[in-house]
């Protein structure tokens, strides 16, 4: 699973991934906002279905954003069924253990697939105080592994773990039947999602579990002061690149 938020990323990403997600990592990766938590209902429908019509073969799940399924499951269902209304995605993807798992019963039993998030939770930053791994504390783990008993008992068709310490995604597929998508959450994982951004080096500041597979930011400055250099000094455009009148 890799994060698409465009319809040329999800046809770039399509054929080599099982899943896209549309996170709500979006509020940070496009818009520049300080964290998850102002990410608008408004941006995951325009975005998912932006992603939707540039996927085939991949399961496309939409996040759902802070704010739009937390006061009940009614609000839940309400904000879920409009998402996959307006983007045609074939999941949500919402955040939360123990507390959030009558919602997700709630909402798998009306004909919505859910995937749950569970460990670190980036929509909940100001209760954790932070984007520190989480169960280093032994109470902390095996409540992280109770959460995903929960998701799954409810009725999650998978579970994205994510920044917890090492054994405990071994100690959750251990216990639970929804296969387990690890981001920061060790090889004993199902699968695994990173943000594409992130590991196609888009930022200069990663965190550690993420792996760089390409140095984009470098090559778009680079392109982009070649460009501005040949149009300051009219190498560009050439004869190949200017329409002439036939003779
Ligand atoms: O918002 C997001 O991109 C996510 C992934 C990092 C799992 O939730």
């Amino acid at each position: 699973m890799l994060t698409a938020y465009t319809m040329r990323m999800a046809q770039l990403l399509d054929p080599h991934c099982d899943m896209l997600l549309v996170g709500d990592s979006l509020g940070q990766v496009i818009y520049g906002l300080p964290s998850t938590i102002p990410v608008t209902m408004e941006m995951m429908c325009a975005h998912g279905a932006a992603v939707v019509r540039g996927s085939w073969h991949a399961l496309v799940a939409v996040d759902m954003p802070f704010g739009s399924y937390e006061a009940s499951p009614a609000q839940a269902f309400e904000s879920a069924a409009r998402i996959m209304k307006e983007t045609g995605c074939a999941a949500v993807k919402l955040e939360g253990g123990e507390a959030i798992a009558p919602t997700i019963e709630f909402l798998t039993h009306r004909g919505i697939p859910v995937i749950g998030h569970i460990g670190l939770t980036p929509q909940a930053v100001n209760i954790l105080g932070g984007y520190g791994a989480r169960g280093r504390e032994q109470c902390e783990a095996e409540k992280i592994v109770a959460d995903a008993r929960a998701v799954d008992e409810a009725g999650a068709f998978s579970i994205v773990v994510e920044g917890v310490m090492e054994g405990i995604a071994s100690d959750i597929a251990r216990t639970t039947g929804a296969p387990v998508i690890g981001i920061g959450a060790s090889a004993d994982c199902d699968g695994q999602v990173l943000v594409t951004d992130d590991m196609l080096g888009m930022f200069e500041r990663t965190p550690r579990f993420v792996k760089r597979y390409d140095d984009l930011a470098e090559r778009i400055g680079n392109a982009a002061r070649a460009y501005a250099q040949e149009v300051r000094s009219r190498t560009f455009p050439t004869a190949d690149q200017t329409y002439r009148p036939k003779s």
